[in-house]
């Protein structure tokens, strides 16, 4: 029954039985369990270890069991310990003494390795694919609010009016940079551990003294690898790419966690900027009138299992002796939790995006004059007020207005010109009748039309920018 039976005389205490099984959550691995078992099944015959029926028999019997699984219909006994042992075990009863032979050179510590960065693999276009999804939506609804400004925040207060479009593209970019971190992890996961062994490598002269051995490189064409480990200790150990994957996961859900705050707040009835769709809210089981931000909660409330994944993971590897420990069977429920998380948060956080509604009359009215008084210091500025001393001067005028309980674009220019002539480096005329034109939110957006700068011109290039890279073009940052 057990894959390492002989050795022992009794049987495993059963406490311990269920504490070592991890059946119960790498099951999922079958589909790359079996698919790494075909390909084993090939290099071994090409290594003269199996006969070419023997490698159909296994082949043949490998795909039966590959169907149970997928028509639901595989069974498991209560000695199957890991997805390994389950599909050896049933390919046994199926084809007989001959699977016996399909571990030959191979150990469980390269196949477990093999299997997870498989799977992992498999994984990485449809996240791909969900990540540009997100950014198409950001992207189509930033060019349908182009005309709409609101207040841009440092520290949450009102700080300079921006387009609207422009704060929501702003997470185009921090996806765009997740997305190239997964092409370049990508290359790390697609390193073959298989032909590895338990530690040490297989011989290559299992059969005859001038074997060739298992052929790594056919084995990583085969599964799709684009190069072998080159050292077959790490290769069993190396659990390096789960934890890039975690890390990447971990950032995705801290980008879209940030998104889900400002839309939380916005959508309040103190900001009412946005208003999320029906179809991603709740409402309360007590208070009728409530309608709760839910899909963006849990996109906020996501993260905190990402960074513990990814917490747990690095702690399970801190102080790992070298090779294949048992400790490493918990790399598993971190990567497919992660996983299963993302791949039902990016589409929601997709949707949300897509069906938002923006509140342009709501933004507007929360612009003040307050906003503007980095305005007035450039119009100083280009009046040869140098910038200090602007800064200094409509600091002044900020609180003069205050005083006088009014907004800044009221403030009497006799009162203006008052501040520079008490301070005797700067000439009275540096305020003149034209500084009124400051008072202008859309002229503010508007001027600030640099490379990356919230002017329409501006933002209409990082659109385009956006576009090319969503179709795979060229990125290029001037
Ligand atoms: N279930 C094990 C895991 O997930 C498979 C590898 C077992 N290897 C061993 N030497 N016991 O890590």
């Amino acid at each position: 029954m057990k894959l390492w039976g002989g050795r022992f005389e009794g049987t495993p205490d059963e406490l311990m039985e269920r504490f070592n099984r991890s059946i119960g959550f790498d099951w999922r691995l079958w589909s790359v369990d079996i698919e790494g078992s075909i390909a084993y099944a090939k290099a071994l015959e090409r290594a003269g270890l199996l006969s070419a029926d023997e490698r159909e028999r296994l082949i043949q019997g490998l795909q039966a069991v590959a169907r149970e699984f997928e028509a639901g219909q595989f069974e498991f006994k209560p000695s199957d310990e890991d997805i390994h042992t389950a599909v050896e075990r049933r390919l046994g009863e199926l084809v007989g003494q001959v699977a016996g032979k399909l571990h030959t050179g191979r150990s469980r510590n390269d196949q477990v390795a093999t299997d997870l960065r498989l799977y992992l693999l498999k994984e990485i276009p449809g996240l791909r694919q969900q990540l540009s999804g997100l950014q198409e939506a950001i992207v189509v609804k930033a060019e349908q609010h182009l005309d709409v400004i609101m207040p841009g925040y440092t520290h949450l207060q009102r700080a300079q009016p921006v387009l609207f479009s422009h704060w929501l593209l702003s997470y185009f970019w921090m996806l765009q940079r997740d997305r190239e971190r997964l092409d370049e992890l990508e290359k790390r996961v697609a390193v073959l551990p298989l032909g590895a062994g338990a530690l040490a490598g297989h011989a290559t002269s299992l059969r005859s003294s001038a074997g060739l051995g298992i052929d790594r490189h056919f084995l990583a064409a085969e599964l799709g690898f684009r190069a072998v480990s080159e050292n077959s200790m790490d290769a069993v150990s190396d659990r390096d790419f789960v934890a890039e994957f975690l890390f990447w996961a971990a950032l995705v859900q801290v980008h879209l966690s940030r998104l889900a705050e400002e839309l939380i707040l916005w959508s309040s009835a103190e900001f009412g900027f946005v208003a999320l769709d029906e179809a991603y809210a709740t409402g309360s089981s007590l208070m009728p009138q409530k309608k709760n931000p839910d899909a963006l909660e849990l996109l906020r409330g996501k993260a905190g299992r990402m960074v513990g994944h990814l917490v747990a993971l690095l702690t399970v590897l801190k102080g790992l002796p070298s090779t294949y420990n048992k400790d490493l069977q918990e790399d598993k429920e971190p990567l497919f939790d992660a996983l299963d998380t993302l791949k039902l948060a990016l589409p929601v956080a997709a949707g949300v995006v897509r069906t938002l509604k923006v509140n342009a009359e709501a933004m507007a009215a929360a612009l003040d004059d307050g906003m503007l008084a980095t305005d007035l210091a450039d119009y100083l500025v280009r009046r040869g007020v140098p910038f200090r001393r602007s800064h200094e001067l409509v600091g002044r005028a900020v609180r003069r207005a205050e005083e006088l309980g009014l907004p800044l674009r009221e403030l009497p220019l006799a009162e203006f010109q008052a501040i520079t002539s008490a301070t005797l480096s700067t000439s009275s005329e540096a305020f003149d009748e034209d500084l009124y034109a400051v008072f202008d939110h859309r002229r503010s957006v508007e001027m600030r039309d640099s490379y990356g700068g919230t002017a329409t011109t501006a933002v209409r290039q990082q659109i385009e920018q956006a576009r090319a890279v969503l179709q795979g073009g060229n990125f290029t940052p001037t």
